[in-house]
């Protein structure tokens, strides 16, 4: 949430931070600011709305040249999306300019200690506070990154601060708490995003910064220290992708490439995960085998798609590991004092890795004794860091705010710990695990499939523009598919959309078929549990014989679902535990287009962001 950019160097500092911000745009669009370090002050601008409108600003009213800059595209936490409201914030002579990624909790009692002083705050943010308390500091050292120090010492919260003062003319400096933050260094220039993907096309050598730190940029380096400024250790990385990758590449939206390349994620994900022994690997793990043995309880925590992702997940741990899983919101898990020790494991799932709920979730099971392994997309990103093992997704950057790529990338993740966990324990032997990663490596395959027959979903998507409710269905992990339906529709079509478990249907919301209704039902493989499947027909028929219009997803072959589809979208024979890999795409496209037919924006849907780092 809210995407932040620096730059020290020799390059216009504008144009770097103003392509920065549109890589970050994702993050948040309800404003967006820049300020420039230029002859002898600051020069700022900023504007309400996307980054266009802020585009059109500096085309009418153009900022002096420099090459010391910060930007900002907001969220809105504190204060509504005004030009008022947009970073960077000032202090009261203008020197100093600052922006912010998170909530000062604090912020109250700090601004009215800042007005008793004297000072004058001119938006309803918490984070002006900082410029008026580094104007402070800097008065008295001079030193904007020891002023920074000072001031985060008296923050509560969540924070990730950028700076820059008109006395300091070729430097940056950030603070980090909580909420992400990257260096890039280049060859005589220095960065500072949320997000690699700002610098991408710069430099792809980055640097993590931990927990509590500040860094100190300038042209020809960084100097990291704590917040207490002890000179600190930082991780160096290399970042494995590519300016390209965070393009569109000639498609209409970031979505539609991204639902594209799952074949390609979901294959990089599996890959190298197999020794040639036959034995998983994982890709950081600080649990060992010893302690995996002994682990009676497995809780996947996460938020959204990620949470959808869990449930599925659950089929497969308690199915071939025979161990209890139980799958919980992140935002809720650590306010019902859930039962963890030393034998917990518990899963955080996790695309950006910044997700706060799901950070606070495995913070606390932390503190109860329990180890916590990540699966997570973002490489070096907090949730990992502070996990106790970790698998990395390869889906590459996902910058559509709905997640696709990275969904389909988790449930492989998540089936590999499911497997990684009966290996350890011996509860599925080396020739079980092959069939399943057999399996799963015709996932790829069998996505693209489902892919080149999306035509009719988006002729059926269109046409369905008008209506205001889809319901979904779906059975065992058909449900949290229809769940992931329902949601893709919401957050893009902003349509009254709902998931249910099919066999919940009759115990109340059966109520709500009407004539014309379309229902989306996800039809297990006949292949698998057949009564699972036969049970869902006869949900079909049921909710038909009321009026529905029925939207069956089912296998190809499955001939006895034919009578009762006014609409068939066929997808490859796929193992039941494995299904929703290839059923959630045509669902991911169903709302792509819906929401394309009804004028909205599909990358950058209204009130959300990408990341959510508050809670
Ligand atoms: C929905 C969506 C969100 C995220 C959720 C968790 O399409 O993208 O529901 O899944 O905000 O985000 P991460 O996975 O980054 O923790």
């Amino acid at each position: 949430m809210c995407g932040i950019v620096g730059y020290v160097g020799a390059q216009s500092a504008l144009d770097v931070v103003m392509a920065g911000l549109r890589r970050l745009e994702y993050r948040g669009y309800d404003s967006a600011g820049v300020a420039v370090l230029a002859d002898g002050g600051l020069a700022t601008a900023k504007r309400a709305g996307k980054l266009v409108n802020l585009e059109k600003e500096l085309g009418e009213h153009p900022l002096p040249a420099g090459t010391t800059g910060i930007g900002h595209t907001r969220w809105a936490t504190h204060g509504g999306p005004t030009d008022a409201n947009a970073h960077p914030h000032l202090d009261n002579a203008g020197r100093v300019a600052v922006v912010h990624n998170g909530i000062i909790e604090n912020f109250a009692v700090l601004r009215a200690e800042l007005t008793e002083r004297g000072h004058a705050l001119a938006s309803e943010t918490d984070t002006e506070v900082v410029a008026h308390l580094l104007a402070e500091e800097f008065s008295a050292s001079a030193d904007l990154a020891e002023a920074m120090r000072l001031v985060c010492r008296r923050l509560e919260g969540a924070f990730t601060l950028v700076a820059v003062h008109a006395d300091e003319p070729d430097v940056v400096v950030g603070a980090r708490r909580n909420s992400p933050l990257v260096v890039g260094v280049g060859e005589g220039e220095t960065f500072l995003a949320s997000d690699v993907a700002a610098f991408i096309a710069h430099t792809r050598e980055a640097i993590e910064l931990g927990q509590d730190q500040v860094v100190e940029l300038r042209r020809d380096g960084v100097t990291v220290t704590g917040f207490d400024g002890s000179p600190a250790e930082v991780r160096a990385y290399h970042v494995d992708w590519d300016a390209s990758a965070a393009e569109k590449g000639g498609y209409d939206y970031f979505m539609l490439k991204e639902i594209a390349e799952q074949p390609k994620a979901v294959a990089d994900t599996l890959l190298g995960r197999i020794d040639p022994s036959g034995s998983l690997t994982l890709d950081e793990v600080r649990i060992g085998a010893a302690e995996l043995r002994e682990v009676d309880k497995v809780v996947i925590v996460a938020c959204g798609t990620a949470f959808h992702a869990g449930l599925i997940a659950k089929y497969a741990i308690e199915h071939w590991t025979r161990i209890p899983c139980e799958v919980e919101l992140a935002s809720e898990f650590r306010y019902r004092d859930p039962i963890l020790d030393g034998r917990s494991l518990v899963i955080a799932i996790s695309q950006s890795g910044e997700t706060m709920d799901t950070l606070m979730a495995l913070r606390h099971a932390r503190e109860q004794g329990s180890k916590v392994l990540a699966i997570c997309n973002t490489n070096g990103s907090t949730i990992p860091r502070e996990s106790d093992a970790v698998l990395y997704t390869h889906a590459g950057p996902e910058v559509a705010v709905a997640s696709t790529k990275a969904f389909l990338t988790q449930l492989v993740a998540c089936y590999l710990v499911a497997l990684y966990l009966g290996q350890v324990r011996g509860t599925k032997w080396g020739d079980e695990i092959r069939d399943v990663i057999r399996d799963l490596s015709r996932i790829s395959g069998a996505v693209d499939r489902v892919l080149e027959t999306m035509e009719p979903v988006r002729e059926l998507a269109r046409s369905l523009a008008e209506k205001n409710t889809v319901l979904f269905l779906g059975r065992h992990v058909g449900y949290p598919v229809a769940l992931e339906g329902a949601l893709k529709l919401k957050e893009l079509a902003y349509m009254h959309a709902e998931g249910f478990a099919a066999g919940e249907l009759k115990h109340g919301p059966i109520a709500l078929i009407e004539q014309d209704l379309p229902v989306v039902v996800i039809v297990p493989s006949p292949r698998g549990r057949s009564v699972l499947h036969d049970k869902i027909v006869s949900n079909i028929q049921e909710i038909r014989a009321r009026g529905a219009r029925t939207i069956v997803i089912a296998e190809e072959g499955d001939e006895t679902v034919v009578p009762y589809a006014d609409h068939l979208i066929r997808i490859p024979a796929t193992p039941t535990l494995l299904q929703p890999l290839v059923s959630a795409v045509p669902l991911q496209v169903f709302a792509c287009e819906l929401a394309t037919a009804r004028g909205n924006e599909v990358d950058q849907p209204r009130n959300l962001a990408k990341s959510v780092t508050v809670e």
